[in-house]
């Protein structure tokens, strides 16, 4: 999931009343209705900026408080969910951080959710420029995106703290809160015995930890980064037993495997 480091048009103090910023900031951890809805009816930017020091948004401290009504209100008057702080943390590190699982499950729908939208306005963008290809090669797998069109020859790298892995604009590819969220889905894909299991895309590892956790008969992990599955090897995944590593873009490799024909329980995607 991408993230977003404090933007220009956030930090731009001579373009906001910072003031005011911070007046909202502080009517989030109350919850003053009044003062917020004040703030953003005379201009929705409120609900998006960040205070200049710490970067902390309006979405931020109502995530730390647990205030879901306030967060939804927040995210659909623009602020945006993936905002990172000076020290890197989202609203979603805030929730997490306070427990707030229901804030959590707001944000990562919400996150999903325009991730979907980005995905379906790039495949459109890319479908308008090359019909002529894709009516000689209709549903072609080989012709699915990955989350931006050059992320494969960025180089990636994991923060010094463990907390995320950015790609080459230093936007999230992955984010240390979502691992309730991966637990969950594990435990889910884990349900039964003698499970074999499919994940595509390793990142940080954080559902394939927890897949491991509960025992797979199998557990085939799909991954087209080299900088991703160099970190793979390093933490030495190839070595587990049950483990299968293929390098690849999941659509080279599925096929792959349904030829060779890999059967699985469970199958989990996160691109
Ligand atoms: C959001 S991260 C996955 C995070 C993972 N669920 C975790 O728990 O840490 C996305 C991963 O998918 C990989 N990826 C992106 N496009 C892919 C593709 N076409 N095939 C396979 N892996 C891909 C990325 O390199 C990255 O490692």
């Amino acid at each position: 999931m991408a993230d977003m480091e404090m933007g220009e048009e956030n930090v731009a103090e001579s373009l906001v009343d910072m003031d005011k910023v911070r007046t909202i900031i502080e009517a989030c951890k109350t919850g003053n209705m009044e003062v917020i809805d004040a703030l953003v009816s005379e201009s929705p930017t409120f609900a998006a900026q960040q205070e200049l020091e710490t970067g902390q948004s309006p979405l931020m401290v109502a995530a730390s408080y647990g205030n879901g009504n306030l967060c939804q209100y927040l995210l659909e008057a623009g602020a945006p969910w993936n905002a990172i702080d000076r020290q890197g943390q989202c609203a979603g590190n805030y929730a997490t951080a306070n427990q707030h699982w229901g804030v959590v499950n707001l944000l990562v729908d919400w996150g999903v959710r325009a991730e979907l939208v980005l995905g379906m306005m790039e495949r459109t963008k890319r479908d308008i420029g090359e019909s002529v290809t894709l009516q000689a090669q209709p549903g072609a797998a080989e012709n699915q995106p990955c989350t931006k069109p050059d992320y494969l020859r960025q180089r990636l790298h994991y923060t010094a703290d463990g907390q995320s892995l950015l790609d080459a604009d230093k936007d999230a590819v992955m984010m240390e809160w979502e691992r309730p969220l991966m637990k969950a889905h594990a435990q889910i894909m884990m349900e039964g015995s003698g499970r074999r299991v499919l994940n595509v895309g390793f990142g940080m590892g954080i559902i394939d930890t927890a897949l491991q956790e509960l025992s797979p008969s199998h557990h085939i992990i799909i991954e087209a980064h080299l900088d991703v599955y160099n970190r793979m090897i390093e933490e030495r995944w190839d070595r587990r037993p049950n483990v299968q590593i293929c390098f690849g873009r999941w659509q080279e490799v599925l096929p792959q495997l349904v030829s060779e024909g890999v059967v699985v329980d469970a199958i989990f995607y996160d691109t």
